[in-house]
């Protein structure tokens, strides 16, 4: 393997400046842009126009640009595609990545509660998401739905951090009252009015950039009231919700002791009211046929975390059924369950885990592919975040949420035979990391570029 820091200097070289950009902006490069889970447009000598208020003007070929008076940004020699979006990821977990030897519960209480308590101290809190924020950056996403501790104090620091880093975030604070380490465990009323006060203060901010999902942690740990008092919040202030469904077999065990009057684990989120369509369940691994109807009759979302099923032993998801069913599914790297903040590993342990599914069941149904995930990796989560009409592509008319990177660096002829754009998709999602990562964009803004990462 390359050394990283030194590929990612050699190129940083061929820039002089960290690119601070007003007004009207054409980026030229290859272009990637999503279309569908068989297909993407691959522009070769391509570029977009950003206009001055950070939305996409116009895709082409560069030399459909030729006459513009625009400023242009030169980044031939590598690509451009839609920002990555992970749509589920524990900020407080970030410090205890890969911690291997457990299953879910067993993780939870050996390292999980232990790291989260210590975001009582505002000092690490605020170091924590600072580094987090801009590991997020590096590794090519622009969109996260973060889940932090149950700490309000915690979690208003954390939305600071967001707001300055640039990124587009929709965050919450852990919510837990039952079946809880007494570290952790709040009161009912507390955690509701706590949740509201920061709702109150993030939902929305910078247009829409910040946003509120409340996070009740899973329903063992969330009494019937809680989940209750989050399906009002959330309707109240239009928010998100998020939380943990079907990952882990002995989990599906202790839900089925805990709410014995439900049918099954789907139906315990149904009755308290939080399965809508800006809820975000993470994981639906062990779910049957009919909770699958209930979140397609919902529109309830599902966040796949490949690499974290991997990692805990939790299971093998069914992403054809998941989709067959009508419920949208994007990509989470479920740090710390799962190993990685990168949504390139992602991508590539989707794919290795329908290819299992795909033998497991004999060769009889279509495995996930490199394109494939490439579209959940971005127009998927957008649907999942309901902004499918705001992000997730290169459309005219769209935030200009994007990332440069070079795939030369993920090909060990370095780019000196001709690939295919689809062979080349193919290495980035197989090899890619945090190494090809050259810049991102949030609306038209330079939020990372490896020039400013080696300054600081
Ligand atoms: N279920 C409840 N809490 C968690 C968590 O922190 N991580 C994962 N992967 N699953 C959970
Ligand atoms: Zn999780």
């Amino acid at each position: 393997m390359r050394d990283n820091t030194s590929q990612k200097k050699t190129n940083a070289n061929k820039l002089d400046a960290v690119i601070e950009v007003t007004g009207q902006t054409i980026y030229r490069a290859r272009i990637f842009n999503p279309v569908s889970r068989s297909e993407f447009e691959d522009i070769e000598d391509g570029a977009i126009e950003v206009d001055e208020k950070g939305k996409i003007s116009k895709i082409a070929k560069f030399s459909e640009f030729k006459d513009k008076k625009a400023k242009i940004i030169d980044y031939r020699g590598k690509i451009i595609m839609p920002g990555l979006i992970d749509c589920h990821v524990h900020l407080p977990q970030y410090d205890m990545v890969a911690m291997d030897g457990y299953e879910l519960l067993n993780w939870l209480n050996e390292y999980t509660f232990p790291a989260e308590r210590r975001f009582e101290s505002p000092k690490l809190a605020k170091d924590a998401a600072s580094r987090f924020f801009h590991a997020l950056k590096a590794n090519g996403t622009t969109t996260a739905a973060v889940y932090n501790t149950v700490h309000k104090n915690a979690t208003d620091i954390a939305f600071e951090e967001a707001e300055k880093s640039g990124l587009r975030v929709f965050m919450g604070k852990v919510m837990m009252d039952q079946n809880s380490p007494d570290f952790l465990q709040e009161k009912t009323e507390e955690s509701l009015l706590e949740s509201e006060e920061l709702c109150k203060k993030w939902h929305g901010r910078d247009n829409g950039r910040i946003n509120y999902a409340f996070t009740p942690r899973f329903a063992p740990t969330c009494s019937e009231k809680l989940m209750e008092g989050v399906a009002d919040l959330a309707k109240k202030y239009n928010a998100y919700i998020q939380t943990h469904l079907s990952e882990n077999r002995s989990e599906l065990s202790w839900v089925k002791e805990l709410f014995p009057q439900s049918k099954n684990y789907t139906d315990v989120y149904y009755n308290a009211g939080i399965l809508t369509q800006k809820t975000i369940m993470a994981h639906s691994i062990w779910v049957n046929p009919s909770e699958l109807k209930l979140l397609a009759q919902t529109s309830t979302k599902v966040a796949h975390c490949a690499s974290s099923n991997f990692f805990l032993k939790s299971g093998i998801f069914d992403l054809n059924s998941t989709l067959d069913a009508g419920v949208d599914v994007g990509l989470g790297s479920d740090v710390g369950g799962g190993p990685n903040l990168s949504l390139f590993r992602e991508m590539s342990n989707a794919c290795n885990m329908s290819k299992t599914r795909y033998i497991q069941e004999n060769g009889s149904t279509k495995n996930l592919d490199s394109i494939g995930a490439f579209y959940l990796a971005t127009k998927g989560g957008a649907k999942v975040l309901s902004l499918d009409k705001v992000i997730g592509d290169l459309t005219p008319g769209k935030e200009a949420d994007f990332i440069v990177v070079d795939a030369t660096l993920v090909d060990p002829q370095n780019g000196a035979k001709n690939k295919s754009g689809k062979e080349i998709l193919s290495q980035l999602v197989y090899r890619a990391d945090d190494r090809v990562v050259f810049a991102a964009y949030v609306r038209g803004k330079n939020i990372y570029s490896v020039l400013q990462n080696m300054k600081n």
